[in-house]
């Protein structure tokens, strides 16, 4: 993530101080590390839940999550309802960072719908890439009646330009 993109990740996690927080898409544990520092420097008691298939997190990293985070290491659409299950309650805020095709994002965005609660908030990292983009213009036509103010929260644009390519921008 750039760092205009943590730092509103951040504050995000801050304010709304989510008690369920799952994140599709790990990696080296960046942004549940921000979620973790957020909701720490908040003495919330809030509980991470991760989902990925390969997740490469440090133990250096680990040791910072380990108190409140719970890793589920598969895809998405097999780990999501595991993931409900262990968290005992509905998530309020979803991050979507896992699989960034157009049908991959969009599955993940309507496999989550029924597992978060009312008023809870759903962010997609990469927005302006173009196949998650489509994803969450279909995703918000087809689900408008079940969601509210959604949009960009970043004009940072993290993938590359590939020359001959349709521009994201
Ligand atoms: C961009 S990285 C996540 C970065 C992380 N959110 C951060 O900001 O530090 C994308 C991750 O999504 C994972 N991924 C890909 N397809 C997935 C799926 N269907 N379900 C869950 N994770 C997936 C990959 O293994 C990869 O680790």
């Amino acid at each position: 993530m750039l760092q205009a993109e943590c730092l509103l990740l951040y504050a995000l996690i801050f304010s709304l101080q989510p008690n369920n927080y799952l994140e599709i898409g790990t990696l080296y544990g960046g942004s549940a590390l921000i979620v973790a520092a957020a909701l720490e420097n908040r003495r919330s008691n809030g509980r991470i839940f991760c989902i990925d298939p390969a997740p490469q997190i440090g133990p250096e990293h680990w040791q910072q999550l380990a108190a409140r985070t719970t890793l589920i290491q598969g895809f998405s659409l097999a780990a999501l309802s595991r993931a409900r299950t262990m968290a005992g309650a509905p998530f309020d805020f979803a991050l979507v960072d896992g699989d960034h095709s157009y049908h991959g994002c969009l599955r993940d965005a309507k496999a989550l719908l029924p597992l978060v609660g009312n008023g809870a908030y759903l962010i997609f990292h990469d927005c302006f890439n173009t196949p998650v983009a489509w994803a969450i213009d279909g995703f918000v036509r087809k689900h408008a009646s079940q969601l509210l103010d959604f949009g960009p929260l970043t004009r940072e644009i993290t993938i590359e330009h590939v020359p001959g390519e349709e521009s994201v921008a």
